[in-house]
C-alpha cells in the first residue's frame, strides 16, 4: 500500500482486508466487454474499447497498490485480426495513444514494461514505439506490465517448439524436450506463471491465453465489462484467491 500513501488517498476498505502475506506474485487478465459495453450505449465498438483504458489504468494501480509484482493484459489475440480492418486500426491508434500518454507515469513509476506475441504483425509505427518502451524500461524495478499483443497461447507453443525444431537442425540441441526446454524458448522464459487469472464480462472461456503458463493458475470469472473495471474489482478477485488452496495437485497439509 505503499503508492496511496505516497499520494496521500484514503485506503479502499476492501485493501485492509487483503492479506499482504498471500499476494499473488503475477496477475493475468482477459479484458473482455468492451464491445457490449459499447452496444448497450448506443456507441461504435471503438468506444468501448476508449473506454476500456480506464480499466487499463484501474488494473495497473491495484496491481501497485497491492503489491503484484506482474500484471499480464490481454490486449489483441491472433484471432482479432478477423475482426473490421476499421476496428484493428483504431485498437493500435489508441495503443500508440496510451504509451505516448502515460510515458511520464511509466517512467516515475519504475514500471518495466513488456509485451508477448507475434509483434513483427502489428503496424510499423505501434511496433516501434512498443519496441522504444520495452527498451527505455528494461531496468526499472517497479511492476511489470507486459502487454499480449497479436498473442496466441497455441500460437507461442508452436514458436517454441519451431524454435527447438531449428536448434535441433543446427546440432545445437539435441537432449531430450522437458517441460524447461519448452519454457526456456516461450516469448518471455523469465515471466513466473500467474497465480491468477481474472476475466471480466462473465465469460467462462480462456480464448488461447497463455495455455502453458495456466496449468495450475487459479481462474476468476467477474460478471462486469471491462470499461467498468476498477480497482475494487482487482481487489475482490485478491481476496477470492486468498480463500483458496492451492494444491498443485497435492493433497491438503
Ligand atoms: C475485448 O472486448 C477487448 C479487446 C479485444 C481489446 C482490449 C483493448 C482494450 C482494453 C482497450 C485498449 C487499450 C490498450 C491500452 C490496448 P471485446 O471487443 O471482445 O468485447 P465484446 O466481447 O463485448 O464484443
Amino acid at each position: 500500500m505503499k503508492k496511496l500513501k505516497q499520494e496521500g488517498k484514503t485506503e479502499h476498505p476492501l485493501l485492509k482486508l487483503i492479506d499482504q502475506k498471500k499476494i499473488p506474485a503475477h496477475v493475468a487478465i482477459i479484458m473482455d466487454g468492451n464491445g457490449r459495453w459499447a452496444k448497450s450505449r448506443g456507441l461504435e465498438r471503438i468506444e468501448g474499447h476508449r473506454a476500456g483504458i480506464e480499466g487499463v489504468k484501474a488494473a495497473v494501480e491495484a496491481a501497485q497498490e497491492t503489491g503484484v509484482r506482474y500484471l499480464t493484459l490481454y490486449a489483441f489475440s491472433v484471432e482479432n485480426w478477423k475482426r473490421p480492418e476499421s476496428e484493428v486500426k483504431e485498437l493500435f491508434n489508441l495503443l500508440d495513444h496510451y504509451l505516448e500518454k502515460e510515458k511520464n507515469r511509466i517512467e516515475e513509476e519504475q514500471i518495466r514494461f513488456r509485451t508477448i506475441g507475434r509483434l513483427t504483425d502489428l503496424p510499423q509505427k505501434t511496433r516501434k514505439n512498443l519496441e522504444e518502451v520495452q527498451e527505455r524500461t528494461i531496468n526499472h524495478k517497479g511492476l511489470t506490465l507486459t502487454f499480449a499483443l497479436s498473442y496466441g497461447g497455441r500460437a507461442e507453443i508452436c514458436d517454441a517448439i519451431s524454435k527447438i525444431v531449428d536448434k535441433a537442425k543446427m546440432g545445437e540441441f539435441n537432449s531430450e524436450v522437458t517441460e524447461k526446454t519448452v519454457q526456456k524458448y516461450l516469448y518471455a522464459p523469465d515471466l513466473p506463471d500467474p497465480d491468477l487469472l481474472i476475466r471480466t464480462s462473465g465469460e467462462y472461456r480462456i480464448s488461447n491465453f497463455l495455455l502453458w503458463q495456466i496449468a495450475y493458475t487459479e481462474i476468476i470469472i467477474l460478471d462486469v465489462l471491462w470499461p467498468d473495471f476498477r480497482q475494487e474489482h482487482f481487489y475482490e478477485a485478491l481476496l477470492d484467491y486468498q480463500r483458496r488452496e492451492r494444491r498443485y495437485g497435492g493433497v491438503s497439509e
